[in-house]
């Protein structure tokens, strides 16, 4: 595995392998890494001859200065991790290299009613970063298939939008959420939790399994916009109830198909139950599919 913190160099590299008809898996990531992280790794692996994971703490995406500060670094564990899944290649930029002007760029991007709900609406100006740096790291890498996870479904959304709307020539992949045998998602963030409060925050996932169920045995019930309410007050009331309150920030319902929110749910059913929450300060996100996805 090699590891590059030079743009010039990966550059370099990458265009020699691609002279030899290698194919590029890229995984961009901000390092503390977890399983999530590899499940990435091994996707791109299976259907790559290479593959390229950046880690890069991207302070354009966090809207609060203390998340940013207390974003865990732990290069040494990651790259032992990558190593041992067979990762061919860690990027590692300096802040200096990806942004040599400054964090203040006049090009800025809007992802019109994509980023008025959810993350968007909750962290301003997130998506911009995020679209920001996933663009430069497209760039530099150029990569032929890039993978996510299902996790952050809204980013995946929007980097979708992102490869077409600005013809990115690669293909994007969403991979399946990795979670703990509780059926917490795995995250950087539950590093930041006790033991008590992951067990706590596991009740995320249950609430979303109930809700899931529920529609998925009486959808009709779900036609009217006040079942989908009273489904959504009872999620946060029992959140809230728990020794630890889990405190929900939002919890919507989207559309897949018409890439909008929903307040009722018709059939073919193709809709995406997302939940932001917050357990003692750390904000944990997290959604399942009901019905057919099409993404
Ligand atoms: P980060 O939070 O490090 O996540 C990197 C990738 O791992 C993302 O695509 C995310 O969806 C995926 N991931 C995280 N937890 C996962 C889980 N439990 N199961 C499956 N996949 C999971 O997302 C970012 O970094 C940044 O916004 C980035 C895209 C790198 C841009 O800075």
């Amino acid at each position: 595995m090699e590891v590059f913190r030079s743009i010039k160099d990966i550059k370099e590299h990458l265009s020699q392998l691609k002279k030899e008809k290698h194919s590029i898996g890229f995984v961009p990531t901000m390092g503390a890494l977890h399983e999530g992280h590899l499940s990435l790794v091994s996707n791109a692996k299976q259907e790559n001859s290479k593959v390229v994971v950046s880690i890069f703490v991207n302070p354009t995406q966090f809207n609060r200065e203390e998340d940013l500060l207390k974003y865990p670094n732990r290069e040494e564990e990651d790259l032992k991790m990558l190593n041992e899944v067979g990762c061919n290649i860690v990027f590692i930029p300096t802040k200096e290299g990806i942004y040599p002007s400054g964090v203040n760029t006049y090009t800025t991007f809007s992802f019109g009613s994509l980023e008025q709900i959810m993350e968007g609406k909750y962290r301003k100006g997130h998506f911009h970063g995020v679209a920001l740096i996933v663009s430069k790291l497209f760039h530099i890498i150029q990569p032929d298939t890039a993978y996510f996870g299902q996790k952050d479904l809204q980013q995946y959304l929007i980097i979708k939008s992102l490869v077409n709307d600005l013809s990115f020539p690669l293909t994007l992949r969403c991979c399946s959420t990795v979670r703990e045998e509780s059926g917490l998602a795995l995250s950087s963030r539950n590093l930041r939790l006790t033991n008590q409060e992951r067990k706590v925050a596991s009740n995320i996932y249950k609430q979303l399994t109930l809700a899931k169920n529920n529609i998925l045995e009486k959808p009709e019930t779900f036609k009217k916009p006040k079942s989908i309410n009273t489904l959504k007050k009872s999620i946060i009331n029992s959140l809230k109830q728990l020794e630890t309150p889990v405190i929900v920030e939002y919890i919507e319902f989207f559309n897949l198909e018409k890439m909008e929110l929903c307040q009722t749910i018709s059939k073919p059913i193709s809709v995406a139950i997302c939940i932001a929450a917050i357990v003692n300060e750390v904000r944990l996100i997290d959604n399942l599919f009901i019905g057919d996805k099409i993404i």
